[in-house]
């Protein structure tokens, strides 16, 4: 069988990326309560995971009973306890009950956040038993290919201290800066171009163990475009910011997904 066909009926992930939203505990437990529904019904062939705000982790952990989501954390610090104001060290997200944590987020990027960064950040969770979701993406293209340059960047310093062996343990998530927030999502056909271009930078560093390396793509993803990107994109599922802060639309979304 071919490698897409696999991947194209494998068990996919769904990364629900809240943000700064909702604005209070009581809206955010109705809709995860709907997300929890929705994702339970769902559970054998859709892998949910929702990375709501730091908050309102704990509370919403405890409302789960069995697998039918997964939670990650927006952001962590490397370093694991310490002088550090207003940071969540990976214990105290593992200990809040996230199993994944969202890593360099084009939205830190912009507030200033590093490759460095991301490095220690990769490294540090995969040493807490967090998986790492590292978001990488170009602000831009030009017809010279420059986006190539700098994921190849991204990718190699936020992937240079992953311990030999466990690059499997990564998901990379593409999300070029140019489709969060915006009105369409990137094409798949370009999408599957990139996950080409992701598998064989991290291979060249770690190995063959990285073909497989789990990847996501985010930025305007709905339930319009969800079942093209992961048929058509060579992706093993999505990271989603506006679709997923209304119950509706990312059950519709779910359902999308499930039906591909
Ligand atoms: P949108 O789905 O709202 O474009 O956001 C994408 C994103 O940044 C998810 O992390």
């Amino acid at each position: 069988m071919q490698h897409d066909t696999i991947a194209a009926m494998a068990k996919k992930i769904v990364v629900a990326n809240w943000k700064m939203n909702p604005p209070s505990f009581r809206e955010a437990k109705k809709l995860f309560e709907a997300e929890k529904k929705a994702a339970a019904a769902l559970a054998r062939r859709v892998t949910v995971v929702i990375a709501p705000p730091a908050l309102y982790l704990r509370a919403l952990a405890s409302l789960v009973r069995g697998a039918s989501t997964a939670f990650a954390a927006q952001n962590v610090h490397w370093e694991s306890a310490g002088a550090f104001t207003g940071e969540m060290s990976c214990l105290q997200a593992r200990d809040a009950k996230a199993a994944y944590a969202l890593v360099g987020h084009a939205e830190r990027r912009a507030a200033g956040e590093t490759n460095d960064d991301a490095r220690k950040k990769v490294a540090a969770c995969l040493g807490a038993g967090l998986t790492p979701v590292l978001c990488i993406g170009e602000a831009a293209r030009n017809a010279e290919g420059a986006h190539f340059d700098y994921v190849r960047e991204q990718l190699r310093i936020g992937t240079a201290d992953v311990p030999q062996g466990k690059v499997g343990k990564l998901i990379v998530a593409y999300e070029p800066v140019w489709a969060i927030g915006a009105a369409a999502a990137m094409k798949p056909r370009d999408m599957h171009e990139m996950a080409i271009f992701i598998r064989k930078v991290l291979a060249e560093a770690h190995g063959e163990g990285a073909l497989s390396v789990t990847i996501l793509y985010g930025g305007a993803v709905d339930s319009t475009n969800a079942a093209a990107m992961l048929e058509e994109g060579d992706v093993d599922g999505l990271l989603v910011g506006r679709a997923s802060i209304e119950a509706e639309r990312f059950r519709i979304l779910l359902n999308a997904v499930a039906e591909r």
